[in-house]
């Protein structure tokens, strides 16, 4: 493989080779998709604050032992990352109840969940991500029942870390998803993102259901405000950092 080729364009990143074939350049895009790209947009900053927060993140949780594929950020909306084979699935972590987890079970938006939920999806464009039950995680062996078990234990230690680190931000973690690869050396590392792509993110602050809102849903549901939105994440993370 030459060095800087192109060797995959997602959503929201594409990723290049580099001199080392254990190292790859993550570029992050300003573009915005949503329901499985039936919606298309663009955020204007959001490839620099996504890339920026997400490494703060990944600094933030490899002082708490979490291995994950983040090695440094050359520019603002650059990284260089491990390179991972992805498990191909989607890990979502929810706190409070919002999204498909309201529609696909009628609880009412905002019911805080007693002990937060763990779920896998299938990672599958062409199937539109479907919520996977563990029988079918099993039958379709996306993953080893042994990283099924340590990704579960990951997300919750995962989740327990950011929602203390986002409460110093004044801000709730609703939800989030994961997604882990496996390196050269068979090691399970955290991987793509986590950024308010990912995350929902409501400032405690506001009560509003719509002015709350810090993350895509702004973008989903055309609240507006989307790049302050943010912006705003962004300057919070970095003072959360700061005065640790
Ligand atoms: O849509 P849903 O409620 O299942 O999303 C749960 C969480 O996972 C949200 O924070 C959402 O932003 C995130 N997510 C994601 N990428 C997907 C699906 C969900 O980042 N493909």
């Amino acid at each position: 493989m030459s060095v800087n080729s192109k060797i995959y364009e997602g959503k929201a990143k594409i990723l290049y080779s580099t001199e080392d074939p254990e190292v790859l350049l993550a570029d992050f895009k300003d573009d915005a998709t949503a329901f499985n790209a039936q919606k298309r947009g663009s955020i204007l900053g959001k490839g620099t604050i996504n890339c920026s927060i997400s490494a703060k993140l990944f600094q933030e949780l490899s002082t708490q032992g979490i291995k994950t594929h983040f090695i440094d950020s050359p520019k603002p909306n650059q990284m260089r990352v491990k390179a991972v084979k992805i498990v191909p699935l989607e890990v979502v972590v929810r706190n409070i109840a919002a999204g498909s987890l309201c529609q696909q079970t009628g609880l009412p938006l905002g019911t805080v969940l007693k002990q937060p939920l763990v779920e896998f999806y299938y990672k599958s464009d062409e199937l539109g991500d479907p919520l996977l039950t563990s029988d079918r995680l099993r039958l379709l062996e996306l993953a080893t029942a042994e990283q099924v078990e340590t990704i579960t234990h990951l997300a919750l230690q995962i989740n327990e870390f950011l929602r203390g680190f986002w409460e110093r931000c004044g801000i709730t973690l609703v939800d989030f998803k994961l997604e882990f690869g496996v390196d050269s050396q068979q090691q399970l590392l955290l991987a793509d993102e986590i950024s308010p792509d990912t995350c929902r993110l409501w400032d405690q602050a506001e009560n509003d259901p719509n002015r709350r809102v810090m993350d895509k849903d702004r973008f989903r549901r055309d609240l507006g405000n989307v790049e302050n939105a943010y912006q705003e994440v962004l300057q919070r993370v970095l003072k959360a950092v700061e005065s640790k």
